[in-house]
């Protein structure tokens, strides 16, 4: 449904996702995303849910956007509302998850035959091509340019950003005694071709482990059957407040 102005009409469901909905906003280039509270994990072979994610998960996520900004990263975050609600620009999503490794876990540990927790000299860049049918696939820039995904340069900007964002979101767990292993973030283009940081933040998509213990307090949580999940995301929610507010 298209109104007068050429507009999506407020409320309209534009795409639904694993843990988000987007909805039209009424409003020209202005998008209305739902975090829903739904968890899936292994390409969504593995479901769950549990009560006040999507809650738990606006609110890191906002607050992580806000810090971003703070720090001259431009994202798609605008502003908060209801309980799980966010108002965002919007944007063409680049089709690559952007993975920043501080300590390896997960996939490249597994692929490489390094046991986890090995802490890495530089943090380590990886873009994976963003296809559900092809389990996002590992892919090389020049994998990337010739599947015309983004030019040189922007691959250049794209690692650059991940970086800073890496620089800053260390910093920020660092304060609420959180260590940042590893996370994943998409970047989109706006009508006017900017790149912001888009999509979300929050322990779905990173891997935080408490400084103090190394206990794991993000999706590994459900992934590995570790139990506790809605507590641990719980806790880095209260950690962040604590510290940013
Ligand atoms: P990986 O070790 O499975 O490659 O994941 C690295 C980090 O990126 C981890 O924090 C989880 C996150 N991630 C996602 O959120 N979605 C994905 O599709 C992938 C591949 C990774
Ligand atoms: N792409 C995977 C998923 O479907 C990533 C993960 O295991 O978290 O959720």
């Amino acid at each position: 449904m298209i109104n007068s102005d050429g507009m999506n009409a407020e409320g309209k469901l534009l795409y639904e996702g694993k843990a988000k909905r987007v909805f039209a906003s009424g409003k020209p280039h202005i998008l209305r995303v739902e975090f829903k509270n739904s968890l899936t994990a292994f390409n969504a072979l593995k479901k769950g849910s549990f009560e006040n994610k999507g809650h738990i998960n606006r609110d890191i996520a906002s607050l992580l956007f806000q810090e971003l900004n703070k720090e001259g990263i431009a994202s798609h975050w605008i502003s908060n509302a209801g309980d799980v609600d966010m108002i965002v620009h919007e944007v063409k999503i680049i089709p690559l998850e952007v993975v920043v490794r501080n300590t390896l876990a997960g996939s490249t540990a597994k692929k490489l035959g390094i046991a986890e927790g090995n802490v890495l000299a530089k943090p380590l860049v990886e873009f994976y091509y963003k296809d559900d049918a092809l389990a996002d696939p590992f892919v090389s820039d020049d994998q990337i340019l010739m599947m015309g995904i983004a030019t040189e340069t922007e691959i250049q900007e794209l690692k650059l950003l991940a970086q800073k964002i890496n620089q800053t979101l260390k910093r920020i767990f660092a304060v609420a005694e959180i260590d940042l292993i590893d996370f994943k973030v998409e970047f989109g283009k706006d009508h006017q071709g900017r790149i912001l940081l888009a999509d979300e933040i929050t322990p779905d998509c990173c891997r935080l482990w408490d400084m103090k213990t190394q206990e794991k307090l993000d999706k590994d949580r459900f992934r590995r059957d570790l139990g506790n999940i809605k507590e641990s995301y719980e806790e880095v929610l209260r950690r962040l407040k604590g510290k940013l507010s």
